[in-house]
């Protein structure tokens, strides 16, 4: 099957009533991605004609989720059953190519390796249809495979549509297919809504094809986990569970040690070096990456943040968009919002908070401090309770702080603000106005020469700042 021969339709237009929630189904989260941005990753490599994507409940958001991925989509208002979207389908995909592989938007483990298989066996048997199956324990909640003999199938039977002796039937329908055009569509026009839901299924074509003699193929996925669908929060939990296991598994084999890896969350596009040390309970997320011979302990959670090697963070830090340069050492309890750059060497201690930051090498700032807007230089250290008083609750000013400047505990720099290399800032200082290089500011001076009273206007009062 070339790539001008075939085009991909995953169904996503379900409410997902089994949820039981206000959210489409297919834009529920597990692994870190939405479930149908999973099932458009799967498909993007096995470079088909086009991907649709039938949306129906909350369209609108299914296309923002998916449009972007280059998938195109298709309205299907009201949603009468899987058979219907393919139905509703069938004028966008025109008479351009002979196959279509089908998905369900809500079945986020399949793998594009998977498919490709199906689709070869597809086109080496000549099928009119081949269903992508798996034998599971549980069967339940899934439609069954009949078989007629060999590897072809009589029918799908709907779980409520089961007798009695086709309970045990072990073998279910992923509801991945790929299908031959010029069989489907008739096929379609022959199937009626005999079920409860008054619905029309895409699993009744099969029957259809079948008693008319043509091919119908099942082929057993070698992982069922692949196939399994998202229908109840109980499923959704277990199918995230699982993508947690496969990317610490991945990260392992990388030679990353992860301490109790069922209670570490990490996003399928997070790296991680050699010899880095995860423990337990923590959450790395996003397009975070980490160097070689760092430790993450635990209760740590990183999101979209760049580590170099042989960094430490502490116990219960939470850190976003930032950068921390090699040997740093952050936390415990400490909060990096995003942009703070900490470079090599530095040390950030607990209850320090940094906003849009930057932390110059070999620098400190220990204990209790708030740095936002601020640019601090080599070997600097920030003192105890240390605020960056960045905002007049209008503006954000910055604050530079040179190499080796010292400032002492409980001091406040008011910004705009700069202090020049090597000076010394006395504890309890309030400063206002820059400070040069090297001078040493006692509390005494900052009385005399620093201190200002300050009034400010705002719309229904006046603030007095003695300073
Ligand atoms: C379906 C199959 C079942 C299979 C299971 C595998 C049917 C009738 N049954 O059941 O044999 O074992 O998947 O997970 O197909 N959708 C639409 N339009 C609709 C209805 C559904 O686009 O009108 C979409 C849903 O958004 C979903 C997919 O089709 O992504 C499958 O629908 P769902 O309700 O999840 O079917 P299941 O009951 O899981
Ligand atoms: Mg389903």
């Amino acid at each position: 099957m070339s790539a001008s021969d075939f085009v991909i339709v995953i169904l996503a237009a379900g409410k997902g009533t089994r949820l039981r929630s206000s959210r489409a189904k297919v834009l529920h989260r597990a692994g870190g991605h939405s479930l149908i941005e999973h099932v458009v990753r799967a498909c993007q490599p096995l470079s088909a004609k086009r991907i649709y994507a039938v949306v129906g409940h909350q369209a609108d958001d299914v296309r923002a989720a998916v449009e972007p991925l280059g998938v195109e989509t298709v309205l299907q208002q009201p949603q009468h059953g899987t058979g219907h979207a393919m139905v509703v389908a069938r004028r966008a995909i025109g008479n351009r190519v002979k196959h279509v592989l089908v998905l369900p938007g809500d079945a986020p483990l399949i793998r594009p390796e998977t498919l490709r298989a199906l689709l070869q066996t597809h086109r080496n048997g000549n099928a009119a249809a081949t269903i992508l199956t798996a034998v599971i324990e549980n069967p339940s909640g899934y439609g069954r495979i009949l078989r007629k003999s060999g590897n072809n199938v009589a029918a799908i039977v709907e779980q409520t549509q089961l007798s009695e002796e086709q309970r045990t039937i072990n073998e279910i329908n992923s509801s991945i297919y790929c299908f031959a055009l010029d069989k489907l569509w008739p096929a379609l026009g022959r199937i009626k809504p005999n079920n409860t839901h008054r619905e029309l299924y895409l699993t009744d074509a099969i029957a259809v094809l079948s008693q008319q003699g043509d091919t119908v193929l099942a082929q057993i996925a070698l992982d069922a986990q692949e196939v399994l669908g998202c229908n109840t929060r109980a499923e959704l939990s277990e199918v995230d569970r699982l993508f947690r296991g496969r990317k610490a598994a991945a990260l392992m084999d990388a030679g990353v040690t992860i301490y109790l890896p069922e209670s570490v969350t990490v996003d399928s596009e997070v790296q991680a070096g050699e010899d880095t040390v995860i423990e337990p309970c923590v959450q790395l997320l996003g397009k975070t990456r980490i160097g070689a011979r760092c430790t993450i302990r635990t209760g740590t959670v990183l999101s979209d943040a760049t580590l170099a090697d042989d960094v430490t963070i502490e116990p219960h830090c939470v850190i976003a968009s930032s950068r921390i340069d090699s040997g740093a050492r952050i936390g415990p309890f400490a909060r990096l919002r995003p942009g703070n750059h900490v470079r090599a060497g530095a040390r950030i201690g607990n209850f320090v908070e940094l906003k849009k930051t930057v932390v110059g090498e070999g620098s400190k700032a220990n204990h209790l401090t708030y740095l936002g807007d601020a640019r601090i230089g080599r070997n600097a250290n920030i003192g105890a309770g240390t605020i960056t008083c960045n905002y007049d609750g209008v503006h954000k000013y910055p604050t530079t702080i040179g190499n080796r400047v010292f400032v002492g505990s409980d001091s406040a720099l008011i910004a705009p603000v700069r202090i020049g290399d090597g000076a010394y800032v006395a504890a309890g200082s309030v400063i206002t106005e820059n400070v040069p290089a090297d001078s040493l500011l006692s509390l005494h001076q900052v009385q005399v020469s620093v201190v200002k009273v300050a009034v400010r206007h705002n719309e229904n009062c006046a603030i007095l700042y003695i300073l």
